[in-house]
């Protein structure tokens, strides 16, 4: 097939690791005879120098006509001084909300060959842990509006949300849940928010519609307690735009490294938006050392949702865990006894084993 796709490299480690991404997708085209057009366009700070804004619209132009767009990480100290209304992160998020991806996919699993990058006891960990946190993206305390007093001694940020962003996204939690094991935890502050209350009648007017699937409810408190004590009672969890940030990095923890972590954004069509979880990490950028495993695994995640294509999306995922079990690490998964390869060289192992 052919397939066009936009990539948005980004900051600091953002070319690094988008570039091994690349190559991988590349390694899946030529052995399956698949055609990958590649766009290369800037966001963040990388667009802030060049356009003095972190998204033009001529990138989220080119975002919208591509089959899918590939990001690696925006943001970071360079560009701590710019106004808030041009920071790089504000062109990642007018990049979500243009493009519609209000479906965040963020999987974890722990790879068995990282269980010692994990900080769980074993015997939490002993069960399998395969959770998809399906975090709503373009509404919440995200997209509200937000200023500061005159005197600017206080500030306000709102939170919003309708019963419509919910439901789209309550639905796709469902569905994921029936293919799944059948179980949906949706996650609130229902005992002190009135978002969290509309989220939650919400959910629970909608799940008359799915009796197979087991719907608990869970204030974010307990649950990102719930998931140090015990991750393996989760399958899918379905949360807002902000508790979905935070409890993703948590889980992330659990799989061992941020690095590892990949993420879908779907809107109503195929077209899709990729990403690793993690930041533009500046201490470690230039210097060849960053994973770039979280960004191949979301070009997986890529095939998969926008091109459909499965074997593909399942060959990226075999070759990661190949690399693994050969005991290639790159730093922030290095055990002893394993051998330490940089960013470049993680990337061409994975693309040699597709
Ligand atoms: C993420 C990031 C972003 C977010 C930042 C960079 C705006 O933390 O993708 O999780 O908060 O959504
Ligand atoms: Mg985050």
């Amino acid at each position: 097939m052919q397939a066009h796709i936009v990539t948005l490299p980004g900051d600091y480690i953002g070319p690094e690791i988008t570039a091994q991404a690349v190559k991988v997708l590349e390694a899946v085209a030529n052995k399956y005879g698949h055609t990958f057009t590649f766009d290369e366009r800037k966001l963040g700070g990388a667009s802030i120098d060049a356009y003095g804004v972190p998204l033009t619209d001529e990138t989220l132009d080119a975002c919208n006509a591509a089959d899918a767009v590939l990001m690696g990480s925006v943001g970071g100290p360079k560009w701590d001084g710019v106004a808030p209304a041009v920071r790089p992160e504000k062109g990642l998020l007018a990049l979500r909300k243009g493009m519609q991806v209000f479906a965040n996919l963020r999987p974890c699993t722990i790879h068995p060959q990282l269980s010692a990058a994990c900080p769980l006891r074993p015997d939490i960990v002993s069960q399998p842990i395969d959770i998809m946190i399906l975090r709503e993206l373009t509404g919440d305390i995200y997209f509200g509006k937000r200023w500061r007093a005159e005197d600017r001694l206080s500030a306000t940020d709102e939170m919003a949300y309708s019963a419509m962003e919910v439901e789209r996204l309550a639905r796709i939690g469902f569905e994921m849940a029936k293919k799944r094991r059948g179980k949906l935890c949706s996650v609130d502050k229902a005992n002190v928010l009135e978002c969290s209350r509309l989220w939650r009648e919400t959910v629970q007017r909608l799940s008359a519609e799915y009796p197979e699937v087991e719907v608990t409810y869970m204030y974010v408190d307990n649950a990102a307690m719930q998931l140090i004590l015990r991750p393996a009672q989760f399958d899918v969890m379905i949360t807002g735009n902000l508790f979905g940030d935070i409890l993703s990095d948590e889980s992330a923890a659990i799989a061992g490294s941020l690095g590892m972590m990949p993420s879908a954004s779907l809107g109503s069509g195929t077209r899709g938006l990729y990403e690793p979880i993690h930041g533009s990490a500046p201490d470690i950028a230039g210097q060849d050392i960053a994973n770039p495993l979280g960004t191949i695994l979301s070009g997986a995640l890529l095939l998969r949702h926008s091109l459909g294509l499965e074997d593909e999306a399942k060959a990226i995922e075999r070759a990661v865990s190949q690399v693994l079990d050969e005991g290639y690490r790159t730093a922030d998964i290095f055990s002893a006894g394993c051998t330490k390869v940089g960013c470049t060289q993680m990337g061409d192992l994975v693309a040699a084993r597709i």
